[in-house]
């Protein structure tokens, strides 16, 4: 019998999360070079809006009170992405001095206020350069990838011991290569593979690269998760279904670097898509052991089945059920059979359904399948947000999500789940990717056209929960 603690552990970081690209603006400001996101934003038809991350939330200039912010919130830890291209324009080559100069400035800043850094490498913003060069499709920009990452361990290093390279490689490569619908925009399911794979050869060549700087830096992998569960668990083809969907999400990202393998049903269910030639000799010898912690992303869950006739509007669906935009193709190449249900019950402004216990089962997952210290990354929710009269926002609906997610957390602890640490997404509202600004998720409400920084009731809420460090009411 095991039960949940009333509160959480001493040590463990409560924070909040942003990326680069979503709230940094100053696009083309201290010698930052082009990523691939300011393509896409700039190609018609692909962000809703037509909106893009050139201004954003301005953090860009509002660095400053936006730390101040996190330290009056009581936040711990704030895990934030250094924009690749802000620092290498080109991705090879110089180093921009005043792009690092940015950063060294917001890491003193909130070491200052006594918040721990948590740094991401790869937040989706590749220089543009290295894509015109065939972007994650080619070695080239894995080993150009490592040396970023050993310059930012030799910059930061001494300041910052909590590392990420990666943030959802799945995103990345099947949403960014197979989906169409996030930058680059391609929609191949074989290039998809082959990007994932990349990106996991990235992470070890990068862990390594940065442990030789310093071997004392605890070096993550952020995973996004989906649950899938069978529609229904006595039909074998239906957990078959499941299973597919659980290497392509979950397991592809995490097996290698802990058994050394890619799980066993991955390659069989797509070798009519690919040869796998991009797998190499020693590449999975690379990947084995290279990890210290994972990060987990949580937002929704997921039930899927087999379905020999299912057509293109539910291939569509399944993209939406992933909150992206419906891209050109499936973001789950071999799913040709394989149907997401509609999600039910309360959805989110993103359509995503609200399940803590699916949450606190992927944490116990997570820990049993890789044995490694977990830290959720990030987890939230987007509502439809409005300023009351009074100047408050309300947003019932967020503190809700997060109360029982944040249960959910303390409630694995105790079953005990290696979990240290939970970050809250967002820190405030920013460019939501293919969204534009049109979904909400952060607990400080942006003003668009003011910039104003408003928190909603979920700030003060998150606020009390750090103060105590229980699941307030
Ligand atoms: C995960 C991504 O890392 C983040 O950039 C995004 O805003 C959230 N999901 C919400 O979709």
């Amino acid at each position: 019998m095991t039960t949940t603690p009333q509160t959480f552990p001493d040590d463990f970081l409560f924070g909040a999360a942003t990326a680069s690209y979503q709230i940094e603006g100053g696009a083309r400001e201290g010698g930052r070079g082009p990523s691939i996101w300011d393509t896409f934003c700039a190609t018609p038809g692909k962000v809703v809006g037509g909106d893009s991350g050139d201004v954003a939330c301005d953090h860009f200039h509002r660095w400053e009170e936006d730390i101040d912010m996190m330290a009056e919130l009581g936040l711990q830890a704030y895990r934030f992405s250094i924009a690749w291209p802000r620092v290498q324009p080109l991705g090879t080559g110089e180093f921009n001095a005043e792009g690092i100069a940015f950063y060294r400035g917001i890491i003193d800043r909130l070491k200052s206020k006594g918040i721990t850094p948590m740094v991401t490498l790869y937040h989706w913003d590749l220089p543009q350069a290295l894509d015109d060069q065939g972007g994650w499709l080619s070695r080239g920009t894995v080993d150009a990838f490592a040396v970023y990452a050993r310059r930012m361990a030799e910059e930061f290093g001494a300041d910052v011991d909590m590392w990420a390279t990666l943030n959802e490689p799945w995103v990345a490569a099947f949403v960014g290569y197979g989906a169409g619908a996030h930058a680059p925009g391609h929609a191949d399911d074989a290039e998809a593979l082959q990007v994932a794979h990349h990106l996991n050869l990235a992470h070890a060549r990068a862990y390594r690269a940065m442990k030789e700087v310093r071997g004392d830096l605890r070096i993550g992998l952020v995973n996004n998760c989906h649950t899938p569960r069978p529609w229904d668990p006595s039909s074998e083809a239906d957990r078959a279904a499941a299973d597919h969907i659980d290497a392509l999400a979950n397991t592809m990202f995490h097996d290698p670097f802990v058994t050394g393998e890619y799980p066993a049903v991955l390659l069989p269910n797509t070798a009519h898509l690919t040869d796998w030639s991009f797998l190499q000799d020693g590449d999975l010898e690379e990947m084995h052991g290279q990890v210290d912690w994972f990060g987990v992303n949580y937002y929704a869950s997921h039930v899927v089945r087999h379905n020999p006739n299912k057509g293109q509007e539910t291939t569509k669906l399944a993209t939406l059920a992933d909150g992206h935009k419906a891209g050109a193709n499936s973001p789950w190449p071999g799913d040709e059979e394989i149907e997401f249900m509609p999600p039910t019950g309360k959805l989110t402004e993103m359509g995503w359904n609200v399940d803590p216990s699916a949450f606190h089962a992927h944490l116990i997952k997570i820990h049993r399948e890789t044995g490694k210290p977990i830290y959720v990354t990030e987890n939230g929710s987007a509502w439809n947000d409005q300023i009351d009269e009074d100047g408050r926002v309300r947003d019932t609906d967020r503190v809700e999500y997060f109360h029982g997610h944040i249960g959910a957390v303390l409630k694995a602890i105790g079953e005990g789940a290696d979990v240290r640490g939970y970050m809250a997404w967002s820190l405030m509202d920013n460019f939501e990717w293919a969204q534009g600004y049109a979904k909400r998720f952060g607990i400080v409400h942006v003003d668009y056209d003011s910039l104003e920084r408003r928190w909603k009731d979920s700030a003060y809420w998150y606020q009390e929960v750090l103060r105590q460090r229980a699941v307030v009411p």
